[in-house]
Formats: C-alpha cells, structure tokens, sequence
C-alpha cells in the first residue's frame, strides 16, 4: 500500500540481503487469530535457522520466565512480540517484518496481528507478499477471522495458500480433526481463486512439521511448512510487465538539468526507449537514467532512478511515466474492491483524500455496488461499509488517475482513503477498472462568464452558511439578513432545509448518509447560484465537518461564509418551535440531531453567533457589518 513501503532495510539487513544475493526472495505473511501461535511459530522459524543470536537467546530464556505461557519451556512468542505492552496484553499490534535465510532460499515475513482491530495490517503486510501461511488453531477449526483474512490475501493477489493447523498436539495428532479442517477450508476457498493451498499439521511449540518432518504424525506424508516455503514456485511477475514509473519527485538543481525520480513499478526502462507521460499522452525518450550510484544504460522494477528526457514535456507529481505500447488507464470515474478500516462508514457523497503511489486527489463514492459476507461470500445490498467490511464500489475523483486493474499490476492498481480532516487511512482499494461513462461527459465552455453575469446584477456572489441546531435560529436570522439584503437591491436566494426537503430531497431522510447526500447536493446548487451571480443564503443543520469543508472547497476561495448559530441544545430544546425535541426526547424521532445523531461545532467559522440574550436583528446586523468589512463583496460595484 502506498505510505507504507514495506520492510525497512537497515544497514545490517540489506548487508546480509545482499550476500544471499544469489538465492530467491519469498515474502510471505502470516495471518491467525489471537492466540493461534503466530508469534511462536515465526519465533520457531528464526529459532531454527539460527538467526537469533546468544544474546537474544539469554533474554528469551529469562522473559520465559516473567511472561511466558509455556512452563519451563522457551516462549517462542516472546521473541517476536517485542513491545512490552503487547506482552501484557497478549496480542500483536502492528506489522512487523522479519528476515531469515536457509540454505537454499531468504525470505521476508510480515507478521500481521490477528486481533480483529487490525484488518488494516494485514492488508498492508499482504499488499507485497507472494504467499500467506493461514493459521488455525486445531482446537477452534476455520473462524469468522480466518475468513476474512483469506479473502482479504486473495483481494490482494495472493495465490498460494499453506493453512498450517497449529497445536495439532492438543489434539492428540489426530488425522480426523485436521482432515475435517483441511475439507472445510478447501471448500470456502474454492471461491477464492488460489492457485495452491498446502495443508500442514503442526506444532509450532515443539517443532512439529515446521523446520522438519515430524515423526509424531505418520499420517502426514508432506513437506514440513520450511521444505514447502522452499521450494515453492515465486512467480517472477513484473519484469516481463510493461514499463511504469510513478513520478514521485520532479528535479531540478539547477535550470540545466530537469528529472523525474521515482521508484519504478513495473517492467524495464533503456536509455534510448521511447516513454509516455501518462495522462497527457505525450512522448519523450530516455536520455539519462541517473542514480546515487552513478548514471545506468538501463533499470528494472524496484530500482528508484531519476529519468531524464529528450525534450522538454510537461510531467508533474503523481503522473506516470509509462510504455508507449501499453499504457494504463487514465479515469475520473472507476470501480474498486474497499477494504475499509474507518471508525465512521465508508458512504456515498462523502468526499475522500485518495492516494495512489505518488498521485493524491479527491474522491467520492458515487454507488456501493455491494458489500461481501466473509463468511458465505455473497454479495449484499449496503447502503454503507462499516469497519472491517469488504465492498465493491463506484468513485469519482477530483482530477484524473493514471492506474492500472490491480490485477494487472499491484503497484499502480492500490489506492488508500484518507480521512480529510483527520488524515487517518480509512480504506485501502484495489482497482478493478475504469468506468467507460467517464470518457462520454465533458465540460461545455459557455460564453457569458459567471463574472458577467454578476456584473449584470452589480454585485459579488457570496454563500452565507447557516450551520447549528435545528431551533437554534438559523432560519430567523437568515431570513432577517436576506430582508435587508433584498431591501439594499441585492439578488439573493434562500435555501432553506425544510423547505428543500420538501422539493429536490424529498428523498433524503435523517441517517447520516443521507445527510451527507442533502449537504453533498446544496452545496452544489450553492455553488450553481453563485456562477449565476447571486448571492446564496444556505440554512441547514449541516451537522458534519466533513460535508461543510466540501462545500467550502466547492466553491471559489473567498465565497464561502460559515456562519455558526450557536444556541445550546437546552434553549432550543426549551423553544422547540416545532415540537421535535418533544417528540425526540420521548423516544418518537429517530436520529435527532443533539439527541440520537451528532452535531460537529465548526471549529474556525467566519462567524460565531452566540444566539443567547442577542436578538435576532442584531445578530442579522452583524452579519451585514461582517460582509461590509469584507470589502465590497456583497457591495454594489458602482
Ligand atoms: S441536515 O442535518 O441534513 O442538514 P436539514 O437542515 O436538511 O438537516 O433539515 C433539518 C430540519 O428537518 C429540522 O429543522 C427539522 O425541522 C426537520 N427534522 C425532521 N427530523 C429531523 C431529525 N431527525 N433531525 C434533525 N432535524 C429533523
């Protein structure tokens, strides 16, 4: 996933990477629930290849004795859970990458909690690997969690499967129970498009079938878990791929030399080859491939390079540099698997932060085309995701993407969702394929200017945004301020949420989504009428933070007055003016703002009207000396 690049090679790291250099790279991951033995089991396979050195070892024997759950034994699972507090608590709590080598291959594993929190680790530790060891506890048998987690490593693109069934001893190496497992998962897995999936019986605590064969199960004729990882088949994918470079970073030292740096996606790039800039279809060829370590005649996939071009093109941050021959697609509109981490809902309106390896614009979800049961996975109607669920969706974007279908490619096919106002990752998204209507809808140019048609009425359009409690005064003030307004000679329009309701969202209700979708549509019509010249007063709850900034953002910089009525929820409960608090407090209105349905304060508005002991004319006064100050906006311009 972009912003989380994988392991972190330190010096010592890469130094021993680099003398295996002759052996293949697998990087695999491994996923369970609490308490199926991950940690003991990756604990065994570092333990066996010798990688833990005496020191660590002297350690390890003394923790076993503070914290283990193993008696006199070594706690395998002490030496991987390295942060205190996850000892005390018992869990894994973030992705934690770790290097072994055999004689015959090195491998990376990342080590994702199983904790149902934290879906979204394993999703960025599987975003890289090439093969997932599902744990099961022989005792519990295939969960909810193991479910999830298979279906998020196939999202993913992860084709080969080892379902190690751990603790195997507790239940007497019995050949039935991992049978009547092993049949299980096979059968939920069928959907799920792996290529291989290795069955192995084991005891991660004793060693049982994973660096040798066991002789305590007779039974099992396969490889032990280190024979099969091996020896099984690395696919070798992206060389053979058509060329991509996201462009991370343009350079420019001096005005003689311009490059791109990134780090290449996918697919070979020479000095000399022809290349595209994605999203404008430009061409250029290779001049200079330029590295820390000196200039190259060609590079390859994971290699970060700063390309130098013939001529002069025009390529910006968050473009790509691709093959002539095989270009990605370039869309505003597409369809994506969302695994979805958000606290709040993933839902349509909203607007997203959308990353891409190195591009970054807005995003809304225009459809939820359905949600996934983990556990049958069927298709479900859902008017929103909420954590942890899985979904196909629909977006629209700010400006348009340069991407490929992530199962053309992992690198330029991922996106993540960030959270505008708290910048959290709220989603990761793996592309499915570009929405063709996209391509048919342009924008028409029209001659008259919003410009000239406020001209026309000698005035600068404005929004006045009304936000607060439903009986806070809103609609008092803002009808007293149009009243003025309209006696100065000025062309106003007042939207009032009541009174929209009624008419162009009639169809909205109070959930959250569907306020979203009423905030999400004024907004635009806001927006409308300002190009239309006028001045707009706009008076709704508006109860989110995140459906005001989009509006703010929509229209032009300046344009948009927030303006907080700020009366507490006892006075308006107290007015209640049309008897809803009544009925809310008694139980008979569903998601009441204040009551059973948040209200975000505006942070930093343009204005704060604190409603108590002011009356309502003066309140509208002050807006006017407000919008007065603010030059001639809402001032004839004669
Ligand atoms: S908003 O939250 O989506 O911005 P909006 O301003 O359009 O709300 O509509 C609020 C008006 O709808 C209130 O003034 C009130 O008269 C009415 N209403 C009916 N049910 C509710 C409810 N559950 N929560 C808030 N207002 C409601």
């Amino acid at each position: 996933m972009p912003g989380s690049l994988g392991p972190d090679f330190g010096g010592s790291v890469s130094a021993y990477l680099g003398a295996q250099d002759s052996k293949t790279l697998l990087r695999f991951i491994t996923c369970g629930s609490v308490d199926d033995g991950k940690s003991t089991l990756i604990g065994r396979l570092l333990y066996d290849s010798k990688l833990i050195f005496e020191d660590q070892l002297a350690t390890l024997e003394n923790d076993s004795r503070k914290h283990g759950a193993t008696g006199e034994d070594m706690d395998f699972a002490l030496l991987v859970d390295g942060l205190e507090a996850e000892r005390e608590q018992g869990i894994t709590i973030d992705v934690a990458y770790r290097f072994f080598a055999t004689d015959k291959r090195k491998f990376i594993v990342a080590d994702t909690p199983g904790h149902e929190e934290y879906t979204r680790n394993t999703a960025t530790g599987a975003s890289t690997a090439d093969l997932a060891v599902v744990l099961i506890d022989a005792r519990k048998g295939v969960l909810q969690q193991t479910r999830r987690h298979s279906h998020i490593v196939s999202l993913l693109g992860i084709r080969s499967i080892v379902l190690a069934v751990n603790k195997i001893d507790l239940v007497d190496y019995d050949q039935a129970v991992f049978d009547s497992i092993v049949a299980g998962y096979i059968e939920f897995a069928e959907q799920l498009g792996f290529d291989e999936v290795r069955a192995i019986p084991m005891s991660a605590r004793y060693g049982d079938n994973v660096s040798s064969r066991s002789a305590a199960m007779p039974w099992y004729q396969g490889p032990a878990l280190i024979e099969h990882l091996e020896t099984v088949a690395i696919a070798d994918p992206v060389l053979d791929q058509p060329f991509r470079m996201p462009v991370q970073l343009v350079v420019r030292p001096d005005p003689d030399f311009r490059g791109f740096a990134g780090q290449i996606a996918s697919g070979t790039v020479t000095v000399g080859d022809e290349v595209v800039v994605a999203k404008t279809g430009k061409s250029s060829r290779i001049s200079a491939i330029v590295t820390a370590d000196g200039n190259l005649e060609s590079a390859r996939e994971g290699q970060a390079v700063t390309l130098v071009l013939d001529d002069e093109v025009d390529v910006s941050r968050g473009n790509m540099l691709v093959a002539p021959d095989a270009r990605p697609h370039v869309a505003d509109q597409f369809q994506a698997h969302v695994i979805w981490f958000g606290e709040h809902a993933l839902m349509p309106g909203r607007s997203y932060v959308l990353r891409t390896e190195t591009d970054s614009t807005n995003a809304t979800l225009t459809a939820l085309k359905y949600s996934i049961d983990v556990n049958s996975l069927t298709h479900q109607a859902s008017k929103q995701l909420e954590k942890n669920q899985i979904g196909v969706c629909n977006f629209a974007t700010g400006s348009p993407l340069a991407f490929d279908a992530y199962r053309d490619n992992r690198t330029t096919g991922n996106f993540i969702l960030v959270d505008r106002l708290t910048n959290a990752t709220v989603g990761a998204g793996m592309i499915d394929h570009p929405l063709r209507r996209a391509g048919n809808v342009h924008w028409q140019s029209i001659d008259v200017t919003r410009e000239a048609r406020a001209g026309l009425k000698h005035q600068n359009p404005v929004v006045l945004w009304f936000t607060g409690l439903s009986g806070s005064g809103k609609s008092t003030i803002a009808n007293l301020v149009e009243k003025r307004l309209h006696a100065l000679g000025r062309h106003t329009v007042l939207l009032d949420g009541d009174n929209v309701r009624h008419g162009l969202n009639k169809d909205l209700g109070f959930t959250e989504a569907d306020r979203v979708e009423n905030i999400r549509r004024i907004a635009e019509v806001a927006r409308l009428m300002t190009d239309a010249g006028l001045i707009v007063l706009v008076s709704f709850i508006s109860p989110f933070r995140s459906e005001r900034k989009l509006a703010r953002d929509l229209m032009v910089p300046g344009e948009f007055i927030e303006i907080f009525v700020d009366t507490p929820i006892e006075e308006c409960a107290r007015r209640d003016p049309k008897g809803l608090y009544k009925k809310a407090f008694a139980g008979q209105l569903a998601n009441f703002t204040g009551i059973s349905s948040p209200y975000e304060e505006p942070e930093t508005p343009e204005l704060h009207l604190k409603t108590m002991g002011a009356d309502p004319d003066s309140l509208a006064l002050e807006i006017e000396d407000f919008l007065a100050k603010q030059g001639s906006r809402t001032n004839s311009k004669d």
